[in-house]
């Protein structure tokens, strides 16, 4: 072959957080290790996790522990969670915020000195171990620095497409670089995908131009199950003004340090949407919320610390009825704790630095003085590759997948904070798991026709030159389509013609064509993303219109009730011998008694 060949016992592809912890444990466990990353390590949509990182340590309120950690998380995925995972996630987070501790990580503190710990959205007590609002860049950030000194080879802008096999066992990738366009061919012997989500399948979100669901489209073409692809996370607070950096996050942090939710009625909405005992907005609500936020334990929780699917809902409410903000969102105002607190900008300026520079910088706007304008924007994705509980591999032997490229922890929705433990947890585990596959398998062959084919195929939008599509068209067209279609609110008849119309850009796809050479050639990178994007949008559609209920963050406008019959299985989609997409029901394996114990105490 012509390619230069890279050998590793375990690739890992994606550098955010998980990539970095699964490139850490491997390589600690013996096994030589390369990181492939489309961007350049450190960017990573782990920063995006600003607020902070959920694990029961009781810092704060002492009643909390692993198994309230559990009951809320299985709680907030409606139960479709594989509960193996949850129950790992609830008892090692704290061990992995303790470790991120002791490799440098700087985390803000309580007045005796130990991990400060922030309310999130349906977490029962202060949860979120944090750094201000800079949370995921602290992770990422000792992350890479321990990374790099326990060694791993670390291969940045480059793009992997397709995996190897050999004999149906993953044996490596085939990848480009990004700035000469030369191909490589990465041999390995196991191989974990740590590729983060696919919000560029959206037009408003908040993941950036690395985003296209490339893992999960890699997985499936290697023969790999994806699990609750229906489930699209949307973060209740985007930027919607202006219009170049709509959809941007506004952490979840705004309203943990009191922010409050209003309409241009001057309404706190959320008010209207909680059980009765709540719903009057009186000055007692009002300020049991505040006491809340500032860690009154027998205060009420305030209704905008709701689950972030409902939270989203409720603001999309308020805009339909013509009740939103001037620019379609709603209002969200931090500015209000001047009435509280007498060093209130101070305060704000040190809690939410990114915030404040973030709407001081693109928006021209003062948070400490002025409320913020927010909608919702696709943040997340609970479904991805399906893996076992324990190990972290997929149906296919050798390839393991980690955070947000790997389905089961968050079931229908996921709380915030839980994936910046997602990513440490289970980056941890998947890295052990790999190495340990390559230790105890041997080396596999790589399959020349494979690679060159790959090749071939990634070559061919040159061959049909400038006459060819416009990727950038296509790419647009479909992000309109998923946003209108495939969105927060769904309903039967718009899916279908998803469904259809996927079809179309799909035909269109094939005929993407560009000019130009392959250095730095972004129409090119566009035209081989479609195929990603276009893989992923068919599987949430796909499951989306079989999912005939509305439960977490998949809410349909023609079954708006959460129905028994959808509460005991997984969506299962898989690439069926004839190549077409299928689509099954794989029943959740029931909790043991002493699980179901622990759910039962914290209902
Ligand atoms: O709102 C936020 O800071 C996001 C956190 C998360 O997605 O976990």
């Amino acid at each position: 072959m012509n390619y230069p060949i890279i050998e590793h016992d375990v690739l890992v592809i994606g550098a955010g957080g998980a990539g970095l912890r699964a490139a850490i444990e491997a390589s600690a466990q013996g096994a030589s290790v390369g990181v492939i990353t489309k961007s350049l390590l450190g960017k990573a949509h782990t920063v995006m996790a600003e607020g902070g990182m959920a694990a029961a340590m009781g810092n704060v309120d002492d009643r909390d522990n692993w198994r309230v950690h559990f009951a809320d998380t299985m709680r907030g995925g409606y139960y479709l969670n594989n509960w193996r995972m949850v129950e790992h996630h609830a008892k090692e987070a704290p061990e992995r915020v303790r470790e991120l501790e002791a490799w440098g990580a700087v985390f803000d503190r309580t007045k005796d000195g130990r991990i400060l710990q922030r309310n999130f959205g349906g977490h029962r007590y202060p949860r979120l171990a944090h750094v201000g609002d800079r949370t995921g860049l602290e992770l990422i950030r000792t992350l890479q620095d321990h990374g790099v000194h326990r060694g791993m080879d670390v291969h940045m802008e480059h793009t992997v497409v397709t995996l190897l096999m050999d004999s149906g066992r993953v044996a490596g990738a085939v990848a480009y670089d990004r700035e000469r366009g030369r191909f490589k061919v990465f041999h390995a012997k196991a191989v974990v995908i740590a590729t983060g989500g696919l919000g560029r399948a959206f037009k408003i979100t908040s993941n950036s131009w690395e985003y296209t669901g490339d893992g999960y489209s890699l997985a499936y073409q290697a023969g790999a199950a994806l699990q609750d692809m229906e489930f699209i996370q949307f973060h209740p607070t985007g930027m919607v003004w202006p219009p170049s950096v709509k959809g941007i996050l506004v952490t979840e942090g705004v309203r943990g340090e009191g922010g409050i939710l209003l309409n241009n009625e001057g309404r706190r909405f959320m008010f209207d949407d909680i059980p009765e005992n709540y719903r009057n907005q009186t000055a007692t609500d009002a300020e049991e919320g505040w006491r809340y936020t500032q860690g009154d334990k027998s205060a009420k929780r305030p209704p905008e610390l709701l689950t972030r699917d409902h939270v989203a809902r409720c603001i999309m409410r308020e805009v339909k009825a013509g009740r939103g903000s001037p620019h379609g969102g709603v209002f969200l105002n931090i500015a209000w704790i001047k009435e509280k607190l007498p060093n209130a900008a101070d305060h704000i300026k040190r809690k939410l630095p990114s915030m404040y520079h973030q709407f001081k910088q693109l928006a021209n706007l003062d948070i400490t003085e002025v409320p913020m304008e927010v909608g919702p924007t696709t943040h997340y994705t609970m479904g991805g590759i399906r893996v076992d509980g324990d190990s972290q591999m997929s149906t296919v032997p050798g390839l393991f997948a980690a955070g947000e490229a790997a389905a089961g922890l968050h079931g229908a929705n996921r709380l915030g904070g839980n994936s910046l433990s997602d990513l440490v947890v289970f980056g941890k585990r998947a890295g052990e798991h790999a190495a340990g596959f390559a230790k105890e398998h041997g080396a596999t062959t790589i399959d020349e026709a494979a690679v060159d084919a790959a090749v071939t195929a990634a070559l061919a939008p040159f061959e049909r030159g400038a006459s060819g599509e416009n990727p950038y068209a296509v790419q647009h067209d479909l992000q309109d389509l998923m946003q209108s279609h495939v969105g927060i609110v769904r309903q039967e008849g718009e899916m279908r013609e998803a469904l259809d119309k996927l079809g179309g850009l799909r035909a269109r796809a094939a005929k993407a064509g560009i000019s130009g050479n392959r250095e730095y050639n972004n129409g090119w990178h566009t035209a081989l993303d479609l195929h990603n994007l276009l893989t992923v949008s068919q599987a949430i559609a796909t499951a989306a219109v079989e999912r005939k209920e509305s439960r977490g963050a998949h809410f349909r406008e023609d079954y708006p009730s959460k129905s028994d019959e959808f509460s005991t299985f997984n969506f299962v989609i898989q690439k069926g011998a004839d190549g077409e997409m299928t689509l099954t029901r794989v029943p959740i394996t029931p909790l043991p008694a002493e699980i179901s114990q622990v759910i039962e105490e914290h209902k």
